[in-house]
């Protein structure tokens, strides 16, 4: 059997950028060699251009691959210029047999580089066009999550135009302080502000305008992190569940990925009938979304109720070694470089049936 060329897609002109690029170094360190070619093509974060990179690893780790790609496509045209649709030049299609994509937030997690991948018929890994279009919307997400019967806290979802005195006044009538406001379509914590006081609330919404149009307000919950990692083309399979223990007031950026303040818990300490719970509920907001590849689904269990509230799902979660994802899925005995054979069976199955239809 010949190796499957595989496409790993990392980078993005997302402010996920460095994290997509850490991902991309450890998948490429873990995947099976008697199986997979690995085919590294990286997009800038200034202009979205998609550069063929041959290098060491280490360069897409520290950033300094960008150059290298660069100044080879300058040297080499013929082997470097890459075409990801139309008749010239070398076609994205013609080089991998199958695109992994290793980004996150927007350009990337949110249903548009897949939808490239359906148009030039490229199999890929993780969540199809709708799902990751649904789990990036935060709004689009709330509205299926209440369709399928799924509990969270409540919230308004308006857009940025709508912004006045009435808007606000109705988030102090329906909502109890504090206040989440969020842009819908961002990661990673930026543009949120948790509002504690009614006085800080149309700062909050015009700091949420500068990252996207359409925007949430959400009741804040006193809240433990629990997050399950799940898997599965057509059955939902939840691995298991892990929590985050915050060290900001909120997680953050920094948080997440500078001051190594918060810890990630894997598995939760909670009890087993609680995480079987939490495990079921997490495949059905999975299943509510019509995720098709692997996600992390993330909850919020209020401290005082323990009542459990769908947060979001994220479609291309952080691949990290030190991720929650990966590392849910490995506690349970299944190594790092097998979660990507997992992923890349699910997309070649997807790919096959998808084909049939047409
Ligand atoms: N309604 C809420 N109540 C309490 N904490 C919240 C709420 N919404 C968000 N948070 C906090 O903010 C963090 C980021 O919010 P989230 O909606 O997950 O955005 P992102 O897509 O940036 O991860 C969460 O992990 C949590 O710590
Ligand atoms: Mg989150």
């Amino acid at each position: 059997m010949s190796k499957i060329r595989l496409g790993i897609i990392f980078g993005g002109q997302s402010s996920e950028h460095e994290v997509s690029r850490m991902s991309a170094f450890n998948v490429f360190n873990a995947i099976d060699r008697e199986k997979y070619e690995p085919v590294m093509i990286g997009i800038t974060k200034n202009t979205g251009e998609w550069l063929i990179y041959e290098g060491p690893i280490e360069a897409v780790y520290d950033g300094s691959w960008q150059e290298k790609a660069e100044a080879d496509l300058l040297q080499y045209p013929e082997r470097f210029a890459l075409s990801l649709m139309g008749n010239t030049g070398r076609q994205l299609r013609d080089i991998i047999d199958f695109a992994l994509p290793i980004l996150h937030g927007r350009n990337g997690e949110d249903g548009t580089v897949q939808g490239l991948f359906e148009l030039i018929g490229l199999p890929y890994g993780g969540c199809s066009v709708a799902p990751s279009a649904l789990a990036m919307d935060k709004t689009l997400a709330k509205e299926a999550f209440r369709g399928a019967g799924i509990n969270q806290t409540p919230y308004i979802a308006f857009n940025a135009w709508e912004i006045c005195p009435e808007l606000e006044a109705r988030i102090n009538a329906e909502l109890r302080y504090p206040v989440f406001i969020k842009p819908v379509n961002m990661g990673s914590s930026i543009g949120i502000t948790k509002v504690k006081d009614p006085a800080d609330l149309r700062a909050a919404l015009e700091f949420a305008a500068q990252y996207d149009s359409k925007l949430l307000a959400e009741q804040g919950v006193d809240a433990r992190e629990l997050e399950v990692a799940v898997m599965g083309y057509r059955t939902p399979k939840a691995y298991e569940v892990g929590e985050l223990v915050l060290g900001a007031e909120f997680y953050d950026y920094d948080d997440k990925y500078t001051n190594g303040v918060s810890k990630q818990l894997v598995p939760a300490p909670i009890d087993a009938e609680l995480r079987e719970k939490i495990m079921r509920l997490a495949e059905n907001c999975y299943a509510a979304l019509g995720c098709d590849g692997y996600a992390r689904v993330d909850f919020m269990m209020d401290r005082q109720t323990g009542e459990l509230m769908i947060n979001e799902i994220n479609s291309i979660p952080g691949f990290t070694k030190i991720s929650m994802f990966p590392m849910l899925v490995q506690s349970t005995g299944i190594k790092y470089g097998e979660i990507v054979d997992m992923i890349v069976e699910m997309g070649l199955e997807r790919h096959s049936y998808t084909k049939k239809l047409d």
